[in-house]
């Protein structure tokens, strides 16, 4: 009786751990950290190896302070949005409405050529180039010399030149089709130039605002300033996608092109399933072999 209640028990402790969907699924994702009240999960990582390849090198966090890093300088991260694949960086010699930077010591906005299919600042994303030289690429090659400066998502120089920072530099207000000299800032989206070089623009300064839609915000004191990127890790999400779903951690190898699903003793190129299968079926081996021993036992 003693047995069959010891049998009895035996299996119903093993059913138990067995009916758990998979104790990989249980791990903590090592990739995962945290910097200032900001998550790092994938696509990005801060430890190298860690998250897609084409975001490696990317985020440092100093002082609790999380920092992007590219071609055309560093920016602070203020907000990471994963559900739309979205961030939000702030450049310390961007302009605003309350202060104009001029000097062209901001950064604009430049990735390097491997990196661009990843990283792209929203359409809805304004930039402004301010004080930019009359031969500057911005004016030239424009059928009928029209600028290509425009409105973006309802932002533009028109009300821009409203803010206080304007009160202190002053402007000269210029139609938009030059002969009078370039207007003193000049509206444009990413898609326009692709690249936010100052230098190569020629500009003194500029300023970059967004708007969350569908929010409309009159007047560019209630804009928000900062630039709005896009990333996408380019339809290739399926490989994380699995390896997480069996409790491994998205990574890639030290040719950093190679995937690889960490799963704590071991790397795997597809997923934490496909080697751990062997393992499984050595605790199957071993089940039966104690189940075994205890049947016998109860004779
Ligand atoms: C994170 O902290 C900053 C200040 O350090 C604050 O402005 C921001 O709202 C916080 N974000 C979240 C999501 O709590
Ligand atoms: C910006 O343009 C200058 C001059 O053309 C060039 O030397 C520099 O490398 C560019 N910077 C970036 C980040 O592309
Ligand atoms: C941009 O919008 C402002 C305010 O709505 C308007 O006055 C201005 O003409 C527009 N500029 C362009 C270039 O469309
Ligand atoms: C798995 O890959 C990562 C990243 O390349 C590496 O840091 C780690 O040491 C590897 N782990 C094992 C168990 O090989």
């Amino acid at each position: 009786m003693t047995s069959l209640f010891l049998i009895t028990s035996f299996f119903s402790f093993l059913a138990l751990i067995l009916a758990r969907p998979s104790f990989a699924a249980v791990r903590a994702n090592s990739c995962r950290s945290y910097c200032g009240n900001l998550t790092i999960d994938y696509p990005f990582a801060l430890d190298y190896g860690c998250g897609h390849p084409g975001f490696r090198d990317l985020l440092f966090c100093m002082n609790d302070v999380l920092m992007f890093h590219i071609s055309s300088g560093s920016y602070r991260v203020l907000d990471i949005d994963y559900a739309y694949q979205a961030l939000t960086l702030h450049d310390p010699h961007m302009s605003t409405c309350d202060t104009i930077v001029l000097g062209g010591r901001g950064n604009g906005f430049a990735v390097e050529q491997w990196r661009s299919t990843y990283f792209n600042p929203t359409p809805d994303n304004v930039f402004m180039l301010i004080g930019c030289s009359a031969q500057s690429p911005l004016f030239q090659g424009f059928p009928g010399k029209h600028l290509p400066c425009r409105n973006v998502s309802g932002m533009g120089c028109e009300e821009y030149y409203d803010c206080p920072a304007w009160s202190l530099v002053g402007h000269k207000k210029v139609g938009s089709v030059f002969g009078s000299g370039p207007p003193e800032c000049c509206a444009v989206p990413f898609e326009a130039i692709k690249a936010i070089n100052l230098s190569k623009l020629e500009c003194e300064g500029y300023s970059s605002a967004y708007s969350l839609a569908p929010l409309r915000v009159d007047g560019a004191g209630g804009w928000s300033y900062g630039i709005r990127v896009k990333y996408s890790v380019q339809g290739n999400d399926e490989f994380c996608r699995a390896c997480e779903a069996t409790g491994g951690a998205c990574g890639f190898g030290s040719d950093g092109v190679t995937q690889l699903c960490m799963c704590g003793s071991f790397n795997s190129t597809t997923t934490c399933d496909s080697e751990g299968s062997a393992s499984s079926k050595r605790t199957w081996s071993l089940v039966v072999a104690l189940a075994g021993f205890f049947i016998c036992m109860s004779m």
